[in-house]
């Protein structure tokens, strides 16, 4: 299935921005001179990439597909595990951000608020695509009806020709590349 491989491959993206984060926090940790801008555009890529183009396919498309169709061992795996790790990554970032915006105003303190929210993300995101590329996805392809599987292939394809149009795909690889470049982290 062409959309299961898009999806892995956006997780690939999303470990590469978690290096990348980890070395941001790193110079702050350093008290190395930190261009902190760079975490507003990190924030920018979760939310539109990670977040809105990728969860956003998994839980109205994928993962919905799967609690309609698969019962309590996919209620288990998708409500009381991924959608709450998805919870959490938003609940991190928000973090994230306010913290962001105390040092921005002057706090030295918050610093230590920015990189632990930012590790916690690395750490959670990081993990919850290993478990979904070993164990979630391969579940879906393994129970899903061929009718099901098609019509997400379908859907999915559409929303990434959409994606495209905007111009998703490039504004967040091409900002990726860049930060992965500066950080060094390639
Ligand atoms: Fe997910
Ligand atoms: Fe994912």
């Amino acid at each position: 299935m062409d959309f299961i491989n898009v999806m892995m491959g956006e997780h690939k993206a999303i470990r590469r921005m978690l290096k990348v984060m980890r070395k941001a926090c790193l110079d702050v940790f350093e008290r190395k001179p930190v261009d902190y801008s760079d975490f507003h555009k990190i924030i920018d890529f979760i939310r539109g990439y990670a977040d809105r183009h990728h969860h956003g396919k998994e839980e109205r498309l994928l993962f919905d597909c799967m609690l309609k169709e698969l019962g309590p061992v996919a209620d288990t795996l998708i409500r009381h595990g991924m959608l709450v790790e998805h919870e959490l990554g938003r609940l991190h970032v928000k973090d994230m951000e306010e913290a962001l915006e105390r040092i921005e105003q002057g706090s030295e303190e918050h610093k230590v608020d920015l990189i632990a929210n930012a590790l916690a993300y690395t750490y959670l995101l990081g993990r919850h695509a290993d478990k979904e590329d070993i164990a979630v996805y391969t579940y879906a392809l393994r129970n899903l009806d061929e009718a099901s599987l098609a019509e997400l292939e379908r859907q999915c394809s559409e929303l990434e020709r959409n994606a495209e149009k905007e111009g998703v795909q490039e504004k967040y690889l091409g900002l990726l590349n860049k930060l992965e470049q500066k950080y060094g982290v390639i």
